[in-house]
């Protein structure tokens, strides 16, 4: 009897790892267990880059959101941290940002990091967390009790920087389908400055996760919204324009729309603040709300997309936001052959691709099952598209069988970096013409890359 009931135990304990677990390499960031959405308090301090993260520990579907908590001193490779803040009788722990108080505005401390991040319940406030043991610990601003309290429904996700000029914070909220923009010289007191966002982008879901920075010498508005992206459900969305340390003025006109990713997976971005060299990192998580909670998972669920580094490109009169995968990423790439030699790790497809004539060029990648993502550029209607009809598990929600595309403007040769991982690819035109990012769930790796034509070269890389 008791011989059975070990053999019971043992099988039992073995039934999730039956199951795909799609657990990609470290390059896409996931939590040791539980639910994942959206990154939050994204800043760097002596030598580390923080992650927090929307999380519920407990079960792989939303539920009471925490602050979940990782470092990195290379945005690669992540060290777990205990959770850094917990649902309270106030609240939810929903989404925001963190500061390094440089000049100790608030009185935590010199160089405290103080997190302002919405709490949920019938309604939505904000409040403030400190840390002063370099974000190993947080605590509660008066008991986690509101600093800023509503002025309309969906209020939240506030994103916090300092601006220089006139030596204060400035903070953006989502609120009611607006970003509302409040100032403050301690972080404890604020009081509203502006708003935008009537008239502008895409309005057919809520506004969520702002952000914005300076580039150069233009300010960059990132927006969520959910739905209404670009390929239905969530994307994210984006402004350039002036901010004067009041109102944000866009260069955009009413109504036009600019995505800052043409795949179906790109949500809730957001960057970092503080971080070395003037640079403008941002993290992205890889989903959709349309079908996050259905994704095949078993131990966690959700992943974030790589680091990117953003820049802003002028065209003619126009400036564009130049999405990069971050250079840490060249250091990790070595030869292969084959995708067959890579399969086991994330990897990279370097393609280039000459313009034939106004034909079709397909890339395939497939695997033994004849599960498979194809990859085409039409330019007769200059389109660069991206199928997963086909691409492994898709029967979890309607809307997951998508071809996403974007727009070529240039007919000159072709270079991308296809970045695949267990559970997604982000495709990265070298132009900066568009970056495309979206999740597949093959039964098997992809095992063969297939070309048509001669007007197609590649070249493979490890990522490890
Ligand atoms: C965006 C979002 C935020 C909110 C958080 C809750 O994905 O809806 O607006 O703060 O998720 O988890």
């Amino acid at each position: 009897m008791k011989k059975y009931i070990t053999i019971l135990i043992i099988t039992i304990s073995l039934l999730p790892s039956l199951a795909q677990d799609y657990r990609p390499s470290s390059l896409h960031f996931t939590p040791p267990h539980g639910w994942m959405n959206d990154p939050n308090g994204l800043v760097y301090l002596d030598g580390q880059y923080h992650l927090f993260y929307q999380h519920n520990p407990d079960t792989i579907v939303w539920a009471p959101m925490h602050w979940g908590h990782a470092t990195s001193t290379d945005l690669i490779h992540w060290q777990h941290q205990p959770i850094a803040l917990y649902p309270d009788s106030i609240g939810m722990i929903f989404s925001g940002s963190c500061v390094v108080d440089k000049h100790n505005t608030a009185g935590f401390g010199h160089n405290a990091i103080v997190a302002i991040y919405t709490v949920a319940s019938t309604t939505q406030a904000q409040a403030i967390a400190y840390s002063t043991d370099g974000g190993q610990t947080f605590s509660k601003y008066n008991q986690g009790r509101p600093i800023l309290t509503a002025d309309c429904p969906d209020f939240r996700d506030p994103k916090v920087f300092w601006y220089e000029k006139d030596e204060k914070w400035i903070m953006l909220l989502a609120a009611g389908g607006e970003i509302h923009f409040y100032a403050s010289k301690n972080l404890k007191e604020w009081g509203k400055i502006s708003s935008f966002g009537y008239g502008y982008g895409n309005h057919q879901g809520v506004w969520e996760c702002p952000d914005m920075f300076l580039l150069d010498d233009k300010w960059v508005l990132i927006v969520s919204v959910n739905p209404g992206g670009v390929w239905g459900g969530s994307a994210t969305q984006y402004f350039v324009g002036n901010f004067d340390g009041k109102r944000f003025i866009a260069d955009d006109h009413i109504g036009s729309q600019r995505w800052m990713d043409y795949g179906k997976d790109h949500y809730a971005t957001v960057t970092y603040n503080n971080a070395p060299a003037n640079r403008r990192i941002a993290i992205t998580w890889l989903n959709n709300w349309e079908y996050a909670t259905a994704i095949p998972a078993t131990t966690f669920r959700s992943c974030m997309a790589i680091p990117t580094e953003l820049s802003i490109q002028k065209d003619d009169d126009d400036y564009r936001l130049i999405v990069k995968p971050i250079s840490e990423i060249d250091k990790l790439k070595k030869r292969v052959d084959s995708i067959d030699d890579a399969k086991n790790c994330a990897y990279e497809i370097d393609i280039v691709v000459e313009p034939n004539d106004q034909k079709r060029s397909i890339i395939t990648l497939q695997n033994r099952k004849n599960e498979k993502v194809t990859f085409e550029y039409d330019f007769a209607n200059r389109t660069f598209s991206m199928d997963r009809t086909q691409s492994g598990i898709t029967d979890f929600a309607p809307s997951f069988k998508a071809i996403t595309k974007a727009s070529i403007n240039k007919c000159e040769q072709q270079r991308i970096r296809i970045i695949v991982d267990r559970q997604s690819i982000e495709i990265f035109d070298s132009n900066g013409q568009f970056c495309m990012t979206n999740l597949v769930f093959p039964t098997e790796p992809y095992s063969v890359i297939t070309t048509t034509g001669e007007n197609i070269s590649y070249s493979i890389y490890n990522l490890q």
